[in-house]
């Protein structure tokens, strides 16, 4: 990628969180979810953070961080090997292809800490869950986890519409796909027994994300 792409001569300091979201053309933006985001990662806005997306799709989202956070390191994983297409060590920006429940290859080639990892990838809870247990260690005290799309756990067969990338998810048996609320119900109990343990700081939960904050040190 060129340096044209990444900045178009413009001032990226100078805008905040929502607005590069709407110039870099990414979902977030229109989720609703990026005042969630900037309130929580406002103050490490100019440090040399790491942040991991599981979920690469077109690449916008990892555009955007790349735009927000001048000296951050942006990873994103996905199972779709076009995604390949946004690796750019260069200009801060590292894609792994892996699948997001697969633990060795995760813990092999991402960073050790991340400030933020967020799940925006297949949608399926058993598969978030997968992938919580797998990161949730290498967030940062302070840190941030994120579940996007939450809702979809009320669709039974989501994947079609969710996840664009032929050759992934899609690959599943039909049974094994299938997302059921009370995965995510039971799931957030045992978010909120973590918060109760002193293992998470707070567990918030919205309309379509939820956050999980780890405790300060
Ligand atoms: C909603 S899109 C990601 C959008 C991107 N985060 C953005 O905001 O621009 C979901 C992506 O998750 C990927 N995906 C689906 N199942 C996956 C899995 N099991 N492991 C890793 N990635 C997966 C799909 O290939 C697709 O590219």
């Amino acid at each position: 990628m060129t340096d044209e792409y990444y900045s178009r001569g413009t001032d990226w300091s100078q805008l905040d969180l929502e607005e590069i979201g709407r110039r870099s053309n990414t979902d977030k933006y229109r989720q609703g979810y990026l005042p969630h985001y900037e309130k929580h990662l406002k103050k490490h806005r100019q440090d040399a953070i790491n942040i991991v997306e599981l979920g690469v799709r077109s690449g916008q989202s990892l555009l955007m961080w790349q735009r927000y956070f001048p000296q951050a390191t942006v990873w994103g994983v996905d199972i779709d090997p076009a995604c390949m297409e946004f690796h750019d060590p260069e200009h801060r920006v590292h894609v792994l292809i892996a699948d997001q429940r697969d633990a060795h290859t995760l813990l092999h080639n991402l960073p050790t800490t991340a400030q933020l990892v967020l799940d925006d990838a297949s949608h399926l809870t058993q598969w978030s869950m997968k992938s919580f247990d797998i990161l949730w260690p290498s967030v940062d005290w302070g840190g941030l986890y994120v579940v996007e799309d939450i809702h979809c756990a009320a669709q039974k067969r989501p994947m079609d519409r969710i996840t664009p990338a032929a050759g992934s998810v899609l690959d599943v048996d039909e049974d094994e796909r299938c997302n059921d609320v009370s995965d995510l119900y039971s799931w957030m109990g045992q978010l909120g027994s973590m918060v109760w343990c002193g293992q998470a700081a707070r567990l918030e939960v919205f309309s379509m994300h939820m956050t999980i904050t780890k405790p300060t040190r």
